[in-house]
């Protein structure tokens, strides 16, 4: 028996040795192909996600596609975006447009029952019903693949009978999440990390730990920001419910990926000075003097890929794509994109307009940065997208950096806030 146990334990690691060897990069892991394949897909999902960029707002828009097709979504395995239609008496009307006829080889016309002003309406009708009944602890998103709405439940004890009862009419797709469930295949094994021997590094990147003293809580760094002057000082965005309401002020340190609060002196960076719930994010002014600004996303479990370079943000608005975020509980993970409006309900709050994914996160995650990778020629760089602040069920929830600069520009009391921009250096 031991000895059977020992040539499994070998067989395990030397096949983990040769899937490291092939899989550095984290969408050779994601889309599971050779780290040197990743160029060629990558450029793939790029054209895909141009045609989908001009095919959306013409199924979106014209009166006679929105009843006729049912939303799109990526599938970069079948190198194709897949048009779910409705009626295919559309179909040679849409190929005909010149914007579309040059890609009719990557659509596949799917067969489907809802169409995209079916599917606008029933998510309305749902998210009403969701706040009218209360419903307890669910996601709910437009899920382009399921050609439906979709609710995620993630607590099988609560009672959700009547808005269950109340959704029939509109015949949502329904998952219970349980535990056990739990989808471990992107969990990455972590390398062993021996603290005594880390260099301490006071450059503070997205994906960081940080630590609020006021209730011994553990966020992530989303990005750091700037007044558009390049005023002093700087600043850190992160979730907004890292905020600690019973104190009067919170104070944050740096908290490194695998240390421990309790053991070490920790550097400090500031105090939080604005927070919202809607959207959920919170600034932190930079006082303190042991941490350095940087554009950079840590990776650093990865030897060959140990930071991302963040170029600019941009939105996500296709289905299907990839996804990563950087956090300071399951460090760097990335999905794909399942939901663009997507809301979150737990316990009293209701988060809506959520970019969901199915990539891993647990809590301490929160604020971590979401991003993807954009170059095919420099697969360092990265976009930015959103900061991560919810998760469970397999899926994750995150809210777009627009949203957070648009909430600082209108509504943000504090004035030197208005103008706030993502620090990329000097440049
Ligand atoms: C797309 O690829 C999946 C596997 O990734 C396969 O199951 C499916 O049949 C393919 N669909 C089409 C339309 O080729
Ligand atoms: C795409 O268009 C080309 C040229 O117009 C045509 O030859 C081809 O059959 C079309 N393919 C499909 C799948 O419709
Ligand atoms: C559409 O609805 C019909 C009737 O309910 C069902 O039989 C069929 O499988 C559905 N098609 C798809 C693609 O979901
Ligand atoms: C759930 O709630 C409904 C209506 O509020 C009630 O009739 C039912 O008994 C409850 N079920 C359980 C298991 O508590
Ligand atoms: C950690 O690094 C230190 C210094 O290099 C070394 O003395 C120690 O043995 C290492 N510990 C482990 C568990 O590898
Ligand atoms: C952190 O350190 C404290 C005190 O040494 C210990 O009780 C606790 O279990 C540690 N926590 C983790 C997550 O390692
Ligand atoms: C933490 O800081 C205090 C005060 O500066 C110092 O006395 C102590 O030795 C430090 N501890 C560690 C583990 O560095």
């Amino acid at each position: 028996m031991k000895l059977i146990y020992i040539v499994i334990s070998l067989l395990l690691i030397l096949q983990s040795y040769s899937v490291y060897a092939l899989q550095n990069h984290p969408l050779a892991i994601l889309w599971d192909i050779d780290d040197e394949d990743v160029p060629e897909w990558l450029e793939l999902e790029r054209d895909l996600i141009a045609i989908d960029d001009i095919l959306r707002p013409i199924l979106e828009e014209e009166e006679s596609f929105i009843s006729s097709f049912g939303g799109t979504y990526i599938n970069i395995f079948n190198r194709t975006i897949i048009v779910n239609t409705v009626d295919f008496s559309k179909v040679d009307e849409l190929l005909a447009l010149p914007q579309i006829k040059p890609y009719n080889n990557s659509l596949y016309f799917k067969e489907a029952n809802n169409s995209l002003s079916q599917l606008k309406n029933n998510f309305v009708e749902i998210t009403w019903l969701s706040k009218l009944k209360h419903a307890k602890n669910l996601y709910i998103l437009t899920d382009m693949e399921y050609n439906n709405i979709v609710l995620y439940f993630f607590d099988k004890q609560d009672n959700n009978t009547e808005f269950l009862n109340a959704v029939k009419p509109f015949n949502p797709t329904i998952f219970y999440f349980n535990q056990e469930e739990t989808p471990q295949t992107r969990i990455r094994p972590r390398r062993d990390v021996n603290n005594s021997k880390r260099e301490i590094n006071s450059k503070l990147l997205s994906g960081d730990g940080i630590y609020n003293s006021a209730n011994s809580g553990h966020c992530s760094v989303g990005f750091w920001a700037e007044n558009i002057d390049k005023q002093d000082p700087l600043y850190i965005i992160t979730a907004g419910h890292c905020f600690d309401y019973t104190s009067s002020t919170n104070d944050f340190y740096y908290l490194p990926w695998d240390w421990n609060a309790t053991q070490t002196n920790l550097s400090y960076i500031g105090p939080m000075i604005y927070r919202t719930e809607y959207p959920d994010f919170s600034v932190i002014q930079v006082d303190g003097e042991d941490v350095s600004p940087s554009f950079a996303i840590r990776n650093t479990d990865n030897d060959q890929y140990k930071e991302f370079i963040i170029t600019g943000d941009a939105p996500l608005s296709s289905h299907g794509v990839h996804a990563c975020k950087s956090g300071y509980t399951t460090h760097f993970t990335c999905g794909f994109v399942k939901g663009l409006n997507g809301i979150f309900i737990r316990e009293e709050s209701f988060r809506s307009d959520l970019i969901v994914t199915d990539l891993y996160s647990e809590s301490g995650d929160s604020g971590g940065p979401v991003m993807s990778f954009v170059s095919p020629q420099n697969l360092n760089s990265v976009v930015l997208h959103s900061i991560h602040i919810a998760g469970g069920a397999g899926l994750s929830a995150a809210h777009s950096i627009d949203k957070i600069f648009e909430d600082l520009k209108d509504l943000c009391c504090i004035n030197r806030l208005k103008d706030l921009v993502l620090y990329l250096g000097n440049s």
